[in-house]
């Protein structure tokens, strides 16, 4: 959460870190600031509530400037005001923080000097003052005294961080540093540039850029024409260049929000991770799948829905027993050690705090681990043994659509490749019919319901959850997303004339048990709509008919107009779907 980046050399700083600013927006956007170094070596720093377009209309983007550092912000400590929002400031220093210290209580105590602002991130760069002045009759370089001072206050500190440092002392240079908050440096010689995720970087000459990503503790010094990078003894380092860059799917700008460009680049997505999963980490799994005698699947939201699709296909065709938990929930729970077991993490973003913490776990009790994660840069793919690679491209809008149809996916390509069954044909095709078939008239009339409830059997289930998450996260209104069989064992007495039940029926097996429990809802004076495939057998019902495709991949197919919906009935609130009040794509703290 909260988006961070920094540029030195670059001719235009100031707008080159706004429009760097602008793709990081979807890390937070509850307020926004830059410092930046002016033609006279001073720091200027302007703050803004709101998004980014809020900064951009403060700041003169023409300034002159070779050297500035910006932040986009999602609160995690104190409200939104201008005192809480980055930079952060001390006597010498200014700083940008996309993480959470966890002991900053502590350390506050240990500062005991009056404090402006209500963040944590104030305290870390008053701790960084505070250990500088310590050296001030020390006969030491300054930059030699801003790196012990960074390596002690990091030594005392507890908890993420990524952290660009200005010091005013030496208004050339940006320090930065990470534990855990990504952190990706770019650099050609001459322009250098941090930022919080690669797809941010821009530059002057970008083409001639390298990619590295910088590792816990280290810490890298960078001015116009020279990079050091020391580790966490201050031991000159040098870091691993990522040799590819993600692909960027961007097919076309000319949508309202990201959100429906996402939901439309779903064909191509299919697509594109159909043809080209199969990478050497992929083919090694399918490999090995056969000898693991318990897998275990962890994610957050939505990725944790995809996790329950995979359950039901592994389970159905490898014999294997699966479990799926909350990343945030595995992390603090009793661990079981299982001989030959397979962790594997579903992650959009590929930072998400919760499942980075779930694989770290995995790995100490011996498991091995998987990712089936969309941004090869990220930094789950340096912690698991096998990296699955989905290639929907960026997703910028908070709620996940394309990144939870290439995950559910992944997931049936790595069953089916195992025992060798045939693959369905023109997934991608099917894709692009539902989303023509759609019609938002046939969802309007129920927008004035107060009451949503979603259910389904089996992976129906798993849909019926995502479905529900959607319309919370976006539209803000209350529903559930439930197991058909589970209503009335308690829910149900909530269902009354006010309520909207949506039953997906996709597997034949269960048809006939989930539209039992339609009639029990009908009979409780619920609305009903019905997502199926099955027409013939499925009479007198408010019917979206979903196009005949292989069952197991239904449920790629039915999330979809759910996915529309969501979207609309947002838009009809006349709210901003892509950006959702209270949260950010990646939730990079716990
Ligand atoms: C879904 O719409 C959400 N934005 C959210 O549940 C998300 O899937 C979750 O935070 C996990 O993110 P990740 O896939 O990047 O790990």
């Amino acid at each position: 959460m909260c988006g961070i980046y920094g540029c030195v050399g670059t001719k235009n700083a100031v707008a080159s870190a706004i429009a760097g600013l602008q793709k990081l927006e979807y890390r937070g956007y509850d307020s926004a600031g830059i410092a930046y170094i002016n033609g006279k070596n001073k720091i200027e720093i302007v703050k803004a509530l709101g998004n980014v377009e809020n900064l951009k209309n403060q700041v003169n983007e023409k300034v002159f400037s070779r050297l500035s550092i910006a932040h986009t912000r999602w609160a995690t400590h104190g409200k939104t005001t201008i005192e809480n929002c980055h930079p952060h400031f001390s006597e010498n220093f200014v700083l940008v923080h996309n993480g959470i210290i966890e002991n900053f209580e502590e350390l506050k105590n240990e500062i005991n000097e009056k404090t402006y602002s209500e963040t944590d991130s104030e305290i870390i760069v008053k701790l960084i003052e505070k250990i500088y002045k310590n050296f001030s009759n020390n006969s030491m370089e300054n930059d030699k005294k801003i790196l012990f001072s960074i390596k002690k206050a990091t030594e005392k500190m507890k908890g993420s961080w990524a952290v660009i440092l200005l010091c005013k002392n030496n208004p050339k240079k940006m320090f930065v540093f990470k534990n855990k908050s990504p952190l990706i440096l770019a650099t050609n010689n001459k322009e250098s540039i941090v930022a919080s995720d690669i797809n941010a970087i821009n530059g002057d000459e970008k083409s001639k850029f390298k990619y590295f990503n910088l590792n816990d503790f280290n810490i890298a010094e960078i001015s116009e024409n020279n990079i050091k990078i020391y580790d966490k003894n201050l031991k000159k380092i040098k870091l691993k260049e990522i040799k590819k860059q993600c692909e960027i799917i961007n097919l076309n700008n000319n949508y309202k929000h990201k959100m429906i460009k996402e939901i439309n680049e779903i064909p191509f997505a299919i697509c594109e991770t159909k043809k080209r999963i199969k990478n050497k980490d992929f083919k090694k799994l399918i490999s090995q799948m056969p000898s693991f005698s318990q897998i275990t699947i962890v994610g957050c939201g939505t990725a944790y829905h995809a996790g329950l699709y995979g359950k039901y296909i592994f389970e159905k065709y490898l014999g294997v027993n699966v479990n799926v938990e909350l990343a945030s929930e595995y992390r603090y729970k009793t661990q079981i050690k299982n001989e030959n077991e397979l962790v594997i993490a579903i992650s959009q973003s590929g930072e998400t705090a919760d499942t980075l913490a779930a694989i770290e776990i995995a790995k100490k009790k011996g498991a091995k681990t998987a990712v089936i994660t969309n941004v090869c840069s990220s930094t789950i793919t340096r912690m698991c043994d096998y990296v699955i690679l989905t290639h929907a491209g960026t997703e910028v809008a908070v709620a996940a659509t394309k990144s939870y149809i290439t995950q559910i996916l992944a997931l049936y390509l790595l069953a089916y490749k195992t025992i060798n069954k045939r693959i369905s044909k023109n997934i991608g095709q099917v894709a692009k019919t539902i989303i023509d078939l759609y019609d938002y008239n046939f969802f309007k009339s129920f927008e004035k319901m107060q009451k949503f409830f979603f259910i389904g059997r089996l992976c129906d289930s798993a849909s019926a959850q995502e479905a529900s998450l959607k319309l919370k996260e976006i539209a803000y209104v209350h529903s559930e997303g439930y197991p058909a069989g589970e209503l009335k064992h308690g829910t149900l007495s909530l269902v009354d004339d006010n309520s909207l039940v949506v039953a997906i029926i996709t597997q034949k097996s269960v048809l006939e048990k989930t539209l039992n429990a339609v009639h029990e809802v009908r009979a409780r004076g619920a609305k009903v709509i019905v997502l199926s495939q099955f027409d013939n057998e499925i009479k007198n019902e408010n019917l979206f008919k979903l196009p005949k495709a292989n069952e197991d991949i239904m449920p790629l197919f039915s999330i979809l107009p759910l996915q529309l919906f969501a979207y609309n009935f947002s838009l009809s609130k006349g709210l901003n779907p892509d950006m959702p009040k209270n949260l950010a794509k990646s939730v990079t703290v716990e």
